[in-house]
C-alpha cells in the first residue's frame, strides 16, 4: 500500500467507487454522505475507511477533511455527485437550474479550492457533459491549475456487464491524466454475471443470501412476464395484457419496459429501480420474476460477498427501494478500479509511487 496517499470519497453512498479504488491499491480513508443508511455497507466492505455523515454543503466540511488527510499525505479527492438532476427523466420534467442538487457540483469545486488535492476524479451520467454546471466545474479546475480530462465512456469496455455510458473526469496537478483505455476484448454478459445464482420465485428470497430477494408480482404482471421473451418487448404479449398507454401512439416507443433481459449480451443500464419488472428491461431472462437485489449488485460489479445489510437484519427491515436505490446509484466497481489503476500509473510516472 502507498502510505503517504489519502483518498477521500465525497457522496460515497455504499462504496462502489471507494471499493474499486481500494482494489486498485489506493488507500481510501473516508467517505462523506448525508445518508446514514449507507454507513454499514461503506465501512463493512472497505477496511480502513470511516463513514462521515455530513452534508457536502456544510461550510465546515473542508476543515474536517483537512484533519482526515493529515498534514503530510498526498491528497486525492473523488466523488460522484447525485446524478438525478442530470438524468434524462429529470431533464424532461425540470431544468437542472431548478433542482438544487445540481448545485452540489459547485460545492465539489469549493472543496477542491479549499483543499487543493493533487488528484481529483468525478463520475456522473454522460449527459452532464452538456450542462453549464459541468462546464463551470471544468473551468474552475482549469483555472486552479489542474490538467483536466473528461469523457463519456462505455462501461462494457471496463468489464461492466451493462450497456452504460458514464462521464469520467480526471484532473491532476502533476500533468495530463487520462482514464486507461484498456478494452475488454469480449464484453461480459448477463449469463457470465448472474447465471450461477440459485433460482428463486417472485417475492422469494434465498436461504443463503438475504440480498438475493425479489419483489412480488401481481397476477397480471405474472401473466405478462410469462408472455415475455428474453430480449423481446411487450409487443410479444397477447393483446389483452397490454397497458392502456401501450395502445396509444405515444406508448409504442417504450418497448424496453416490462420485459426480460437476454442471457448472452450485457444488461441494460441498472437504474435505481432495477428490482421492479415495470420500470425497464428488468425481468430475469428465464425465471418469472424481476431481478433480485444481489443480481443488480453483481451487474454493478460489486463482489458477491459485498455485504449491504448487517448480519441478522430482519427481512421486514430490508427495504427493496432503499437498497435498490443505493445499488443502482453506485459507480460500477470495475469502472472505479480502472479509474484507480490510471491514477496509480500516473503517480508512478511522476515518481510519487514506486512499483
Ligand atoms: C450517485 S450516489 C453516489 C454513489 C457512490 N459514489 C457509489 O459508488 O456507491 C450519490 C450519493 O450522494 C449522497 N448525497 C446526496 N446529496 C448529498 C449532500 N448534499 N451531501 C452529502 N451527500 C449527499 C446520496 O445519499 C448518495 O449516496
Amino acid at each position: 500500500m502507498y502510505e503517504s496517499i489519502s483518498v477521500v470519497d465525497i457522496f460515497c453512498g455504499v462504496g462502489g467507487l471507494s471499493h474499486g479504488l481500494l482494489n486498485a491499491g489506493l488507500p481510501v480513508r473516508a467517505g462523506v454522505d448525508n445518508d446514514l443508511h449507507c454507513c454499514y455497507a461503506f465501512e463493512a466492505n472497505n477496511p480502513g475507511t470511516a463513514f462521515v455523515e455530513r452534508n457536502v454543503d456544510d461550510p465546515r466540511l473542508p476543515e474536517l477533511l483537512e484533519v482526515i488527510y493529515g498534514p503530510t499525505d498526498m491528497r486525492v479527492l473523488v466523488g460522484c455527485a447525485p446524478c438525478q438532476p442530470f438524468s434524462s427523466q429529470t431533464q424532461k420534467n425540470m431544468s437542472s437550474r431548478e433542482d438544487k442538487r445540481g448545485d452540489l457540483l459547485y460545492r465539489f469545486a469549493d472543496i477542491v479550492r479549499a483543499l487543493r488535492p493533487t488528484l481529483v476524479s468525478m463520475e456522473n451520467v454522460a449527459r452532464i457533459i452538456r450542462q453549464p454546471v459541468f462546464r463551470d466545474f471544468v473551468a474552475n479546475l482549469t483555472q486552479m491549475g489542474y490538467h483536466v480530462w473528461a469523457k463519456a465512456v462505455d462501461c462494457r469496455k471496463y468489464g461492466v456487464p451493462q450497456i452504460r455510458r458514464r462521464l469520467v473526469l480526471m484532473a491532476s496537478q502533476l500533468g495530463p491524466l487520462e482514464l486507461d483505455s484498456s478494452v475488454y476484448d469480449r464484453y461480459k454478459t448477463v449469463r457470465d454475471t448472474i447465471g450461477h445464482l440459485e433460482a428463486i420465485p417472485a417475492g422469494g428470497v434465498s436461504k443463503s443470501d438475504p440480498l438475493h430477494r425479489t419483489q412480488r408480482l401481481s397476477t397480471l404482471n405474472m401473466r405478462r412476464i410469462r408472455n415475455s421473451k428474453p430480449g423481446g418487448t411487450w409487443l410479444d404479449w397477447d393483446e389483452e395484457l397490454r397497458l392502456t398507454c401501450h395502445k396509444k401512439k405515444t406508448g409504442q416507443t417504450y418497448t424496453s419496459v416490462y420485459t426480460r433481459m437476454a442471457w448472452d449480451i450485457p444488461s441494460p443500464t441498472i437504474t435505481t429501480q432495477f428490482y421492479s419488472f415495470g420500470t425497464g428491461r428488468f425481468g430475469h431472462p428465464e425465471q418469472n420474476r424481476a431481478l433480485s437485489l444481489r443480481e443488480g449488485a453483481l451487474l454493478q460489479t460489486f463482489p458477491q460477498d459485498y455485504s449491504f445489510v448487517r448480519p441478522n437484519t430482519k427481512a421486514m427491515d430490508i427495504s427493496m427501494s432503499r437498497l435498490g436505490g443505493q445499488i443502482g446509484n453506485a459507480v460500477p466497481v470495475e469502472l472505479a478500479k480502472a479509474i484507480g489503476r490510471s491514477m496509480v500509473e500516473h503517480l508512478m510516472e511522476h515518481g510519487v509511487l514506486r512499483s
